[in-house]
């Protein structure tokens, strides 16, 4: 797709606008995510667009990270209006859900970006909803004057130190009726904290919703062995590669998508052994004996069934 549009929105993010000159672009769902397949591998962004405008364009902020070798950056520095980006159709793994009176969003940082589709969607239709937004000041935030302009009823900024942060979201969490659907997007600390609490207050699972483009880190992943009891084979995952690569090095193949653990895609069935999950996908109750191959690994030797 051609990159129609890059608009500068604060010091470190951009937006990025790409329209395809020759064909109509599917459509997509408020909370959809596009993979543009970059130099150093594809990267998920959240749309930005109203999905109800229908202009047949597909619009991305981007933070740049430090990291030099990152997609940010790529998209930042090498990326000008004019050039051509590989795109995958969109996706979405954080929808709205409809059939709730009330949606409340809790947004970090540039975990905004999915909420801004949102948030124009349920106004086009005229639901209702609140947005809570952690930000580190007025000029980190890529859509302030806007914000105000047309939310400005709806908005909560959180621009205070941390723990009276921490108070005040735990404040309206309280406040918030049972039985309304919450969804997050930021860092991961932040996520983990708003989802803890959520779960602590007993808020059940579904009303949780969260937008995560990284499986949560594990810190040391250790080798471990697996046996794939319906192929009769044994074989061992390294320290640096995941089950579903070593499945697939041994010629099983198992569907996968997303490979962050938020699809669902490369399931398989846990006969037997200790698995360490790393997925934001299944529900403790499917976690007793099911696994997800791309981001969860085993301990020592454990037992699975591929399809
Ligand atoms: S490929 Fe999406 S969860 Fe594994």
């Amino acid at each position: 797709m051609k990159v129609q549009e890059i608009k500068q929105l604060t010091p470190t993010i951009k937006s990025f606008t790409f329209i395809s000159e020759n064909t109509e672009l599917p459509s997509f769902g408020a909370g959809s995510h596009i993979t543009l397949h970059l130099p150093m591998g594809m990267r998920q962004y959240s749309l930005i667009n109203n999905p109800l405008d229908m202009i047949n364009e597909y619009e991305i902020a981007v933070k740049k990270t430090g990291h030099l070798e990152s997609g940010s950056t790529y998209l930042h520095e090498d990326i000008y209006e004019g050039d051509v980006v590989k795109v995958s159709p969109p996706d979405n793994y954080f929808p709205l859900q409809m059939e709730g009176k009330h949606h409340v969003f809790f947004a970090a940082g540039i975990g905004i970006t999915p909420f801004w589709s949102m948030m124009s969607y349920l106004r086009s239709l005229g639901e209702s909803f609140e947005l809570h937004y952690a930000v580190s000041g007025q000029d980190a935030c890529p859509f302030y004057n806007e914000m105000n302009e047309r939310y400005a009823n709806q908005v909560t900024y959180y621009l205070m130190d941390r723990d009276s942060k921490t108070k005040k979201l735990k404040e309206r969490l309280r406040e918030l009726k049972v039985g309304t659907h919450v969804y997050i997007c930021g860092p991961q600390s932040y996520m983990d904290f708003i989802v803890t609490y959520c779960r602590e207050l007993g808020y059940p699972k579904k009303y949780i919703h969260e937008e995560r483009f990284k499986a949560r880190k594990l810190e040391h992943p250790t080798r471990f062995k697996v046996t794939i009891v319906n192929e009769k084979k044994t074989i061992q995952v390294n320290s640096n590669q995941s089950l579903l690569e070593a499945l697939h090095d041994a010629g099983i193949t198992i569907p996968s998508a997303c490979r962050q653990g938020i699809c669902g895609s490369c399931e398989v069935k846990v006969c037997n052994g200790e698995v360490l999950h790393n997925d934001t996908f299944l529900t403790a109750n499917e976690k007793t004996d099911k696994m997800l191959t791309c981001v969860s690994r085993g301990k020592g030797h454990i037992s699975i069934a591929v399809e």
